[in-house]
């Protein structure tokens, strides 16, 4: 269970009595809560493993955390617990908010009882003035990655309006560089750092989906952390719909990272007895981003629902035909991924009634049977005759206007007024917390993947939602529409096992371990240029696991930006995730067809690396130069691509590393790039790529190899293979 419902009832081991200090330790990592802070417990480290410390210690080490009270401030100086408030003195950010009809915001929780084992903690605290209780449960998992949830129940015989509820991990004092993302629509998930001064550092999103500029982690380091080395932390929200992270620096020497939902006024009201459940806020921390992005990778696949077999190559055909649906040109689209290796084939966006561009028809899930006389059938038969799965693109939670569905239903559009909020791409948003349009959906999708072999479903959101009213003058909607779309998709799952969901939203505008607890793969960005996608997957890959990012090979003429790059680079850059191709590969060149096989074949030998192995950023000199590579869990193998972006200054460069492999070991270096080396034709070969090369895992971590002079935009592929 993730987000929606923490499941604090996990029996654990009951101390028998309550001990003064927990010590939770699995997977590298120790949290260590000191259970008689005031009013409540506090978590007194959270990072490196300490070792099997004995109890004098780590009460030693609770003492020593202790603050003293200094002039200015209250007679005893508040400190950050799981749940300080200002009545208990906290002037920080607080973690619980909210009121009974605008009485009673004071509340103060003291810890009631605790259940434990050596890897979780539930604390269950109270406040029987308020009419509250809080419980806290921090684990640890089996990767070192920490998951904190907070579930308030109402305990009170009156309604209590919940303002904020979040959870907070402290984090080093010396963590004083932040680094985050942003970005846009085709830009997804651009890195930023800035230095962590004193105040608060929030980021908010609001619009009811992470959003393309979310930042998909809040880190903090010791100053100039990389990939490679370097103490960080960092936290990310398992949530889909508005939200709040944020980094706060006291005056007080309290440091810490913290998120949970954001709630519109009024939008969450407890009954008496009812409780709620914040999504879980997960927290890794490494020496550099790969430690701390390995943590994420290992316990997401861990899980049960966790995609295992091959990820199919897959062939989508949103950029290779739009809106052109025929069945001649699908067919053939079909035929020549079939090819070319592919395994999977997904007809996007155009297939439904009234959907012959953009501006109608969201919402009738029925087959455009102007377009498809004899239904899809002819498709899918030729498509699974041809040995591929077929997978299909729906986007469930929009209408247009201009549909049926909206013209019969107008009361089951989001909208705070009478007016409909802005439009964007001519959709509004279905309110699925209304049970009629969940209810319609889940029929209508249903009834489309029972007559049709779908495995696949593409699941786009293409627009932010705004004024999310269940009606004109009604209450907000975010949060139970983002709950009832998750309920829509395990619904979904259940129903048709072995069914397998891309979460989409204009490229990567919902990547977040909500949603992708329950789906199989992320659609990391609309942009294609292989350029633009270095950055935009190295990023999210510090939190998804590469087998579930959508990459795929696109064509050089790229549409999203005009760019012209060529094969090698697109291939390469598609390599370390979920293999695809977007292009109307119907129309290739003979050479054309057979490089794009080449990069087919080659995706399907590295997957398994890519799918169970360590993902190594290399922290390079160059700007215009990229390194990244898959290491297989028992490092016998790995393989690195070695990209140019740009120009470099100095021509040839000074050698790269390539680290994360057995200091003892020796490994030969194979260049496998399909078409060979490419480097300039004034170049003299280079030397390594035509000898019998072996180096050490030492020697390849610590000194590296000379990389190809490359012209900007091309790409080497780098096998290690162990001796
Ligand atoms: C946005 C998605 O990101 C694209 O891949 C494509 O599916 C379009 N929507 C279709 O409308």
């Amino acid at each position: 269970m993730l987000a929606t419902d923490p499941d604090v009832t996990t029996p654990l081991h009951q101390g028998s009595t309550m001990p003064p200090v927990v010590h939770l330790r699995n997977g590298g990592t120790s949290l260590v809560v000191d259970l008689t802070a005031h009013p409540n417990p506090a978590i007194v480290h959270w990072g490196a493993d300490l070792g099997d410390a004995s109890e004098r210690t780590l009460e030693s080490l609770a003492v020593a955390a202790r603050l003293q009270r200094v002039s200015g401030g209250l007679d005893a100086t508040a400190r950050l617990t799981v749940a300080p408030t200002d009545a208990g003195g906290w002037l920080g950010t607080p973690p619980l908010e909210g009121h009974r009809n605008g009485a009673s915001t004071s509340a103060l929780l003291t810890l009631n009882g605790i259940e434990h084992d050596g890897a979780a903690v539930l604390m269950h605290l109270v406040d029987d003035e308020n009419a509250l209780t809080l419980d806290v449960r921090l684990s640890v998992g089996s990767a070192g990655l920490v998951r904190a949830g907070v579930t308030l129940t109402n305990t009170g015989m009156t309604e209590y309006t919940v303002q904020t509820l979040q959870a907070m991990l402290p984090v080093p004092w010396d963590s004083t560089e932040i680094l985050d993302t942003t970005g846009r629509h085709l830009r997804e998930r651009t890195s930023q750092r800035h230095t962590m001064t004193f105040g608060s550092y929030v980021r908010e999103s609001r619009r009811g989906r992470p959003g393309a500029d979310a930042t998909l982690l809040l880190a903090a380091g010791r100053p100039g952390f990389g990939f490679e080395h370097g103490q960080v932390h960092a936290v990310h929200l398992a949530w889909s719909g508005n939200q709040r992270v944020l980094a706060e620096r006291g005056t007080t020497g309290e440091v810490f990272l913290g998120g949970g939902e954001l709630f519109g006024p009024g939008e969450v009201t407890l009954a008496p007895g009812e409780r709620l459940a914040a999504p879980e806020l997960i927290g890794s921390w490494g020496d550099g981003l790969n430690e701390l992005a390995g943590r994420f990778h290992d316990e997401w696949r861990a899980r049960p629902q966790h995609p295992r077999r091959p990820r199919p190559i897959t062939l989508n055909t949103w950029e290779a035909v739009y809106f052109d649906h025929s069945l001649a040109r699908l067919t053939a689209l079909a035929d020549a991924g079939a090819r070319l290796g592919v395994e999977r084939f997904v007809l996007d966006d155009g297939w439904f009634r009234h959907r012959r561009d953009d501006t109608a028809g969201l919402g009738d899930w029925y087959v455009d049977d102007g377009v498809w006389p004899q239904g899809l059938h002819p498709l899918t038969d030729h498509v699974t005759g041809l040995g591929m799965e077929f997978g299909l693109w729906f986007e469930p939670e929009m209408v247009n206007p201009d549909s049926d569905l909206a013209r019969a239903h107008p009361d089951w559009l989001l909208r705070g007024r009478e007016t409909l909020p802005p439009s964007a791409r001519q959709q509004q948003v279905l309110n699925l917390a209304h049970p009629d349009a969940y209810d319609y959906l889940f029929t209508r999708i249903s009834a489309i993947l029972t007559e049709y072999p779908i495995s696949y479903i593409k699941w786009d959101h293409n627009r932010d939602l705004v004024d999310a009213g269940s009606g004109p003058n009604g209450a907000r909607r975010v949060h139970a529409h983002t709950l009832a779309v998750y309920r829509l998709i395990d619904a979904l799952k259940a129903a048709h096992p072995g069914l397998e969901i891309e979460s989409c939203a204009s490229g990567g505008a919902r990547v977040d371990l909500g949603i992708l607890d329950r789906t199989d793969r992320i659609w990391v960005s609309d942009c294609l240029d292989p350029v633009e996608r270095l950055e935009n997957q190295r990023y999210t890959g510090l939190v998804v696991p590469p087998e579930m990012m959508g990459m795929h090979l696109t064509t050089p003429h790229v549409h999203s930006t005009e760019r012209t790059v060529p094969l090698t680079m697109s291939g390469a850059v598609a390599l370390f995730g979920h293999f695809g191709i977007e292009w109307d590969v119907s129309a290739l060149s003979d050479a054309d067809a057979a490089t794009v096989a080449d990069w087919v074949a080659l995706a399907k030998y590295v997957r398994p690396v890519v799918a169970t192995g360590r993902v190594v950023n290399v922290d390079v000199a160059d700007p215009g130069l990229d390194v990244r590579g898959v290491v297989s869990a028992d490092q016998s193998t790995a393989f690195f691509t070695i990209s140019q972006t740009q120009t470099l200054i100095s021509s040839p460069t000074g050698r790269i590393r390539l680290p994360g492999l057995v200091d003892g070991h020796e490994y030969r270096l194979r260049v496998i790039t399909p078409g060979g080396v490419v480097t300039e034709p004034a170049q003299s070969p280079l030397e390594w790529a035509h000898h019998d090369t072996v180096l050490t895992g030492r020697q390849l971590g610590a000194v590296g190899v000379r990389p190809p002079v490359q012209h900007p935009q091309q790409s080497v592929v780098v096998a290690l293979t162990r001796v």
